[in-house]
């Protein structure tokens, strides 16, 4: 009889990058803009690839950008040998994630989910979530606790004042950040079964949580903020300063 060795697990990355950006002011798709003259989509390509746990990166380009993201990922050096995918995107974040999982090869059984827009995750961050899914949980998320106390609203039109209905425990609150980790069987059958109005889910633990699988976080890390308004170009611009400085990166 043959002995059955488990094969490792196959680690894989999908990474939304078809956004526009409409809260960072005209330009080019967000992912494309450039941080330090590196586009933002490079940057966070490269922080997966980092991770000797990522095996192969889908990237989800814009709908009709998919050909020039390919080109432009060819004309960049990125670490090891990670096998790198380019699939058009969607309207949505989640339809985008959708398709990106879509594109996954059939031997990954963990996916990392991380947005374009989170382009100077740490290496470390990146590991810690791949470790946490090996090692057993369906659904990771890396999360800081808030420096800003939250309140619920009742939301009016623009302009008029929106009256308080609650204010959770800030101790209880975290900011979560991707990527997020997934047992690849959850993760898809959460896309497969989970329908959202609107502009859909913009985050897919949240999705993971509506099939009852529980999800636990693991720290988050400052460096993992996403870039999402023109000040956050400014910090974006000022971390990549400090690491060149700090440690020639
Ligand atoms: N995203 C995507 N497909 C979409 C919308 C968003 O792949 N149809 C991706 C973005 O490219 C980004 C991530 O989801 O990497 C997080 O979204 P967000 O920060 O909201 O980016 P944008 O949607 O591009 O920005 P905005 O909402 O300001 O337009
Ligand atoms: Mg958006």
């Amino acid at each position: 009889m043959s002995r059955e060795v488990p094969a490792a697990p196959r680690t894989a990355a999908v990474v939304p990058a078809a956004g526009r950006g409409v809260r960072l002011g005209p330009g080019a798709p967000k992912a494309l803009r450039t941080l330090s003259g590196t586009p933002m989509l490079v940057h966070a390509v490269r922080a997966m690839a980092r991770s000797r746990a990522v095996s192969v990166v889908v990237v989800v380009a814009p709908p009709d950008g998919a050909a020039d993201v390919r080109r432009l990922l060819d004309g960049h050096a990125l670490p090891g040998t990670t096998e790198i995918l380019v699939v058009p995107g969607g309207e949505t974040r989640q339809e985008s994630v959708r398709l990106g999982l879509a594109a996954l090869p059939a031997d990954v059984d963990v996916v990392l989910v991380h947005d374009a827009a989170r382009p100077l995750v740490p290496v470390e961050t990146v590991d810690a979530v791949a470790a946490a899914v090996r090692a057993g949980a369906p659904a990771v998320v890396p999360a800081l606790p808030l420096a800003d106390t939250v309140k619920q609203v009742e939301p009016r039109a623009a302009g008029e004042p929106e009256p308080v209905v609650g204010t959770p425990e800030r101790a209880r609150l975290r900011a979560v950040q991707t990527p997020q980790g997934f047992d690849r069987a959850v993760l898809d059958k959460a896309h497969a079964t989970v329908v959202l109005g609107g502009e859909g889910a913009t985050d897919d633990a949240g999705m993971v949580e509506r099939l009852g699988v529980e999800v636990v976080v693991v720290p988050g890390h400052e460096e993992a903020f996403k870039v999402t308004r023109p000040l956050d170009l400014v910090l974006a611009e000022a971390v990549l300063a400090r690491r060149r400085t700090t440690d020639g990166y």
